[in-house]
């Protein structure tokens, strides 16, 4: 295995590496040469208060059964900076960061509490700043970083009773985004994965029967290549299942221009044009904001000059 991926003198912080995704992440990573910090608070799925260690402590005993280097920390990734600083005390730097732990609170929106929305918010969206922020200056420094922001089909799609968590993870595909222009110049990367996996965080979820196709271990792979130095891609999202990867991006319409020169926009021009703005037959792909920003300025020559009713013709005929 010459051509082998390894992480030799790399330091990787995996969350939630108790169980399920990060669990097997955090495993790989010890076998292929990485110091591991195995955080997790060894919570229940529901984020209530109890905590272990155990979780965090099994990961650790395995990964140094078979001769890598491990360390738990159990702090909640609400402390960012806590749970880097495990990293720092313990290897000297941080290299590879894995957001990953995650909570369900689950209720129809009706239902949903403010404490369901803000503690799912806490531990997805707001952890993932806390922690990145505390890397980020390492990362600069050592001109090397990888960043992986876990999001879930349920942000992308949506998902009956998932407000809280659709939100939060759609959160994270935006900070990932921005975060890959942020870092482009040192070499840190981020990207966006939204896996599929069996774990108990998905128990009674996922269709029955298909756990064999949907294990963690199918996932693991796109993380570690994401996480290699040879891996440049920054700034993408990938839905990962089974074995099956993909990448994922946004698309629009080609749109309608409905404004005209010299004449109000007004709802009636929505209307008549609502077939052009809403089909797909020929989508358009935008990288950048810069190359959104210049696709409207283009757009907006495209005006026709063909109607020469002006505002105040409007305000009459609706008004007098
Ligand atoms: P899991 O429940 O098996 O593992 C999550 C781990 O995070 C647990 O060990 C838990 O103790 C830990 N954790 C929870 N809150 C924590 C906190 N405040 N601080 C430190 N650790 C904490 O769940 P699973 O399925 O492995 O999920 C991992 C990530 O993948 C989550 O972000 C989840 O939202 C995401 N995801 C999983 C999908 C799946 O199909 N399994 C689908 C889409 C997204």
């Amino acid at each position: 295995f010459l051509d082998m991926l390894r992480f030799l003198g790399r330091v990787v912080v995996v969350t939630g590496a108790g169980n399920g995704l990060g669990k097997e992440y955090a495993l790989a990573f010890g076998a292929r040469g990485a110091s591991v910090v195995v955080n997790d608070l060894g919570g229940n799925t529901s984020g209530d208060s109890s905590q272990s260690s155990r979780p965090a402590d099994e990961v650790v005993k395995l990964i140094q059964a078979s001769g890598g280097k491990a360390v738990a920390d159990y702090n909640s990734v609400e402390n960012g900076k806590a749970v880097i600083q495990t990293a720092i005390d313990n290897f000297g730097r941080i290299d590879i960061l894995v957001n990953n732990a995650g909570i369900l609170r689950d209720k129809s929106f009706v239902n949903m509490t403010e404490q369901d929305w803000d503690l799912v918010h806490r531990i997805h969206l707001r952890a993932a700043y806390s922690l990145t922020h505390a890397a980020w200056p390492y990362m600069r420094k050592q001109q090397f970083g990888r960043v992986i922001f876990t999001t879930s089909t349920s942000g992308l799609y949506g998902n009956f009773g998932q407000a809280n968590y659709s939100a939060a993870k759609m959160g994270l595909v935006g900070l990932s985004n921005t975060l890959s222009f942020e870092g482009a110049k040192y070499n840190i990367t981020c990207n966006a994965i939204a896996p599929t996996a069996f774990s108990r965080l998905t128990q009674g979820l996922l269709p029955s029967g298909a756990e064999e196709n949907l294990k963690p271990e199918f996932v693991m792979p796109l993380v570690l290549y994401l996480c290699h130095e040879s891996c440049s891609d920054t700034g993408s999202l990938f839905e990962v299942a089974g074995g099956w990867i993909g990448k994922v991006r946004l698309q629009k319409s080609s749109g309608a221009m409905v404004r005209r020169a010299n004449a109000p926009m007004t709802a009636e021009d929505v209307r008549d044009n609502w077939k052009d703005i809403i089909s797909f037959a020929k989508p358009l792909y935008h990288l950048t904001q810069a190359d959104q920003v210049s696709h409207i300025m283009n757009v907006v020559e495209t005006i026709s000059n063909n109607d020469e009713k002006t505002t105040n013709d409007i305000f009459t005929q609706t008004f007098s």
